[in-house]
């Protein structure tokens, strides 16, 4: 190991690696995100376009993206502007790479948010709140908890400070050994769960409602949302696997450790998916209820069970758990940036831009109080028009078009601006083989662009 090495830090090994890259890939997106975007938009046949995008388009990209930081070594900018010869974009990529950053400080900000609520949530179970006298009132505690910008903001700094913590503490110390922790037992407590919702009598509705497709339940906006989900839910288009691919040794697969954080990823979110909405179906609970799913109705559920505040306490404890693992991946894009182009302290870095973001996620914390009169603009979905507030507006935004476009120019970078050879150098003692190198690069070229293309064409109308 250089020194230069030694000072920006690495995963102790390949199993390391694919803890955080699992840990920044499973968060809020497979357990509150999924299941109530797939509610709304009425089940099977949007989980189906998830699944497609995530095969089309979700997978190469992944290898695209840890491909391209172990290539350069370097954080997500850095990437963008040593790579591609003079000819073919040269360092005017990193008006795009600084693009993405920009979009990380945003994306950071209304997550955390949520990744709040859930601490909130968590404390609310130890305290009692779900125990058996609660059924009836849970849809109040959400929506007297969110209308307090007070308890709001305190969370929202609480789950700030946890995620500066972990990244302050740097690469393996930090973010390595919080996955390590966190990410098997995250895996084993939802296990748990999804057994006892399997054994519920909304399982079987719960499956079909998942995994039968019905294609007249899709709303326009499903397809762009499948795309940006599925990009979101594998913490790409903004630079977070270049990061951690950055810190991989020359020693490691990076085929395998894509697949195994695509399957881990997948699986979590359809267990989680199953686990819900069996939930939500024995409960004879609508589906379709959006991004309050989780929060307003598995705490009527838990309140009624026995030994209800323990589920309500294991079920908060891991979704705060995975939130925090993807949102500490989310700081370090920012971070390793600063770290890496001025000579000042990790810690210094991460403390300012913490407190940056902290401030700026004030925003969406008041969005549900005191600036929820604010609608900036209204969505028309087919004929529903809906209001987004500051909070919807950045997520629609960063969710879907940010990490979209995110995608598409790590995409076309890899595909036409680094030269073949690199990569192939890169990749060649990989379990990829020649065919296989050679099937992914196509797609990579062609078929994964051209499919973001049409998704983005057809989601501002043209057809
Ligand atoms: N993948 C995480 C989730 O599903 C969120 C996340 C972490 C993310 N890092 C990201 C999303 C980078 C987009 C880009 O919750």
């Amino acid at each position: 190991m250089s020194s230069q090495d030694k000072h920006r830090g690495s995963w102790t090994g390949s199993t390391g690696f694919i803890l955080a890259a699992v840990g920044s890939a499973v968060g809020l997106g497979n357990i509150w995100k999924f299941p109530y975007i797939t509610g709304v938009n009425g089940g099977g046949a949007f989980v189906l376009l998830y699944l497609l995008c995530l095969a089309i388009v979700g997978l190469p990209l992944l290898i695209a993206e840890m491909t391209l930081g172990r290539l350069s070594g370097k954080a997500s900018f850095g990437t963008y502007t040593t790579l591609a010869p003079p000819e073919r974009g040269g360092r005017s990529w990193g008006g795009f790479g600084a693009l993405i950053i920009i979009s990380s400080f945003f994306l950071m900000s209304f997550y955390s948010v949520v990744g709040g609520w859930t601490i909130a949530y968590f404390v609310k179970a130890i305290s009692g709140e779900f125990g058996p006298q609660a059924s009836s009132d849970v849809p109040a505690i959400f929506d007297n908890f969110i209308a307090d910008p007070v308890q709001g903001t305190l969370f929202h700094v609480l789950f700030m400070g946890a995620c500066i913590a972990f990244v302050m503490r740097g690469v393996s110390r930090g973010i390595e050994r919080a996955s390590k922790i966190m990410m098997p037992l995250l895996a084993l407590l939802l296990l748990i769960l999804l057994a006892h919702s399997l054994t519920m009598p909304g399982a079987g509705e719960a499956l079909r409602f998942m995994f039968y497709p019905d294609f007249s339940q899709l709303k326009p906006t499903a397809i762009l949302e499948a795309m940006g989900h599925s990009f979101f839910t594998l913490s790409l288009g903004m630079g977070v696997m270049i990061v951690y691919g950055s810190y991989l040794s020359k020693k490691s697969s990076i085929f395998f450790s894509a697949a195994a954080v695509g399957l881990a990823d997948t699986a979590i979110a359809l267990a989680a998916g199953v686990t819900i909405f069996g939930i939500v179906f024995s409960a004879g609970l609508a589906p379709g209820s959006g991004p309050g799913l989780i929060f307003v109705t598995l705490p009527s559920l838990f309140a009624g069970l026995p030994f209800g505040s323990i589920w309500a306490v294991l079920f908060f404890l891991l979704l705060a758990v995975a939130a925090l693992t993807s949102g500490i991946s989310i700081l370090e894009v920012s971070v390793s940036f600063v770290v890496e182009h001025l000579k000042i302290s990790r810690q210094k870095v991460t403390l300012a831009i913490g407190a940056f973001i902290t401030a700026l996620g004030l925003l969406s914390v008041f969005s549900f109080n005191i600036l929820s009169d604010i609608t900036l603009f209204t969505l028309h979905n087919g004929g529903d028009p809906k209001p987004l507030n500051i909070f919807d507006t950045m997520d629609y935004l960063i969710s879907n078009w940010a990490l979209t476009i995110g995608g598409l120019g790590a995409a076309l970078f890899t595909g036409w601006a680094v030269p073949r050879e690199q990569i192939w150098n890169e990749l060649k003692g990989d379990a990829l083989g020649k065919t296989g190198f050679t099937i992914w690069l196509s797609i990579t070229r062609f078929i994964a662009p051209v499919a973001v293309v049409f998704v983005l064409l057809h989601s501002v109308g043209v057809f």
